[in-house]
């Protein structure tokens, strides 16, 4: 047998398919395992969403190669969408692809952007696609660490060392893993240096929709000029719970996303149409399923939050995102205290060292089980040894 490319050997495992591994074992065992790790949403597909699947995928017509860069009728929602909802204007023609889902689009965009050499810049904890993303495609990582003491956001007037190898920046908001949220402010103050440095602006908005109360997720495209410097990638993937549906889109400066198209029209024929009509129906409707959607969320992440703070764990309360961002008790690590709460109670949390180095001292919990599965997380937890560790502050 040959060996295969070093790209892929020197590929770190995709985290979740180890922790899915311990998961069954656990579970084989007959542990109730209570599965914190990935942040799959467990609620249904809006019913008005699959009908349309359904509707559509009875027409023969459908069932030919889409267009390469996304159907008219698709591209035209997002910009509907993207109207209605930023007020932000763009051209379906130049400045909308379609995507198999934004980690397809997000992955893909390092080989359509980056030659060996090149250096990026990504968030310290961060999504770890960005950087397997980058190393697959030649270029060299560099991380700016997102911190607590300043709301894990990027602080763009301490990244002094810019050189011209800098090519692209990643930036997710809400976020992953960190569930932290910003305002247009801090994308104002990106375009700014991405203008400074003749750098790309790459926003993953993955999360944009989730959100609690009245927060709004702002749009990086409603920075003045963003388009001269930024694109965005959205999913529908936590929006309207379609993770094993594949479908997002990225939107914004012209070049990049046609050097993208590009790359994917010699790699994948686009997303089968009636997916593509079924997320037109999602697109457009008035969004009360996300709204719906985010009060479940919502109440969900009150309770974990509230449960963790009477343990006295300490986490911020998120405002977006299905994710909690907490405090590992003192005198363990992100990773032992992972295994502990895994071995002796039977949930999985994902370490903070999974997101990089400044993920150290957290782990981060999806709140994608019910609520009852919740108040069991936090009653096992209530239960453990712990006391030497959760101290409160
Ligand atoms: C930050 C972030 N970006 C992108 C994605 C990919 O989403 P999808 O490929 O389902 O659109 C995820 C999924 O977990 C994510 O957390």
């Amino acid at each position: 047998m040959r060996k295969v490319s070093d790209k892929v050997k020197n590929l770190p495992p995709y985290l979740f398919a180890k922790l899915n591994e311990r998961k069954k074992e656990l579970t084989e065992q007959g542990v109730d395992v209570i599965d914190l790790g990935i942040g799959a949403p467990d609620l249904p597909t809006p019913d008005f969403v699959i009908n349309e699947l359904i509707r559509t995928v009875q027409k023969p017509e459908n069932h030919r190669y889409p267009a390469y860069d996304g159907n008219a009728d698709y591209k035209e929602a997002v910009a509907h969408f993207y109207k209605q909802h930023y007020n932000v204007d763009l051209n379906p023609e130049t400045e909308i692809l379609a995507l198999i889902g934004s980690k397809e689009g997000i992955a893909h965009l390092m080989q359509a952007m980056l030659n060996p050499g090149d250096r990026v810049l990504l968030p310290n904890p961060g999504y770890p696609v960005y950087q397997t993303a980058v190393q697959m495609a030649g270029a060299e990582v560099e991380k700016f660490s997102l911190t607590e003491d300043y709301h894990f956001t990027p602080q763009f007037d301490q990244m002094n060392a810019i050189t011209d190898e800098v090519k692209l920046m990643l930036l997710n908001y809400p976020g992953n893993p960190t569930s932290a949220t910003v305002n247009l402010n801090t994308f104002l103050k990106a375009v700014t240096f991405a203008k400074k440095h003749n750098l790309i602006i790459a926003h993953d908005a993955a999360y944009d929709l989730v959100t609690f109360d009245n927060y709004k997720s702002p749009s990086i495209l409603q920075a003045p000029n963003a388009k001269d410097y930024a694109i965005e990638f959205g999913s529908l993937s936590k929006s309207f719970n379609m993770t094993g549906w594949r479908i997002g889109y990225v939107v914004g400066n012209e070049k990049v996303i046609n050097s993208l198209a590009t790359l994917k029209s010699n790699i994948d024929t686009g997303q089968f149409t009636p997916i593509q009509k079924a997320a037109i129906k999602a697109l457009t409707s008035d969004l009360s399923s996300v709204k719906k959607n985010n009060d479940i969320l919502q109440d969900r992440m009150e309770t974990m939050h509230q449960g963790l703070m009477d343990m006295g764990i300490k986490s911020g309360k998120p405002r977006g995102s299905i994710f909690i961002w907490a405090k590992v008790p003192k005198g363990l690590t992100s990773s032992e205290f992972a295994e502990r709460l895994l071995d002796e109670a039977g949930i999985i949390v994902t370490p903070g060292n999974a997101f990089g180095s400044a993920g150290e001292g957290y782990f981060r919990v999806a709140i994608t089980v019910a609520k009852e599965r919740i108040e069991e997380v936090i009653t096992r937890m209530k239960k453990l040894d712990f006391q030497e560790v959760y101290i409160k502050e």
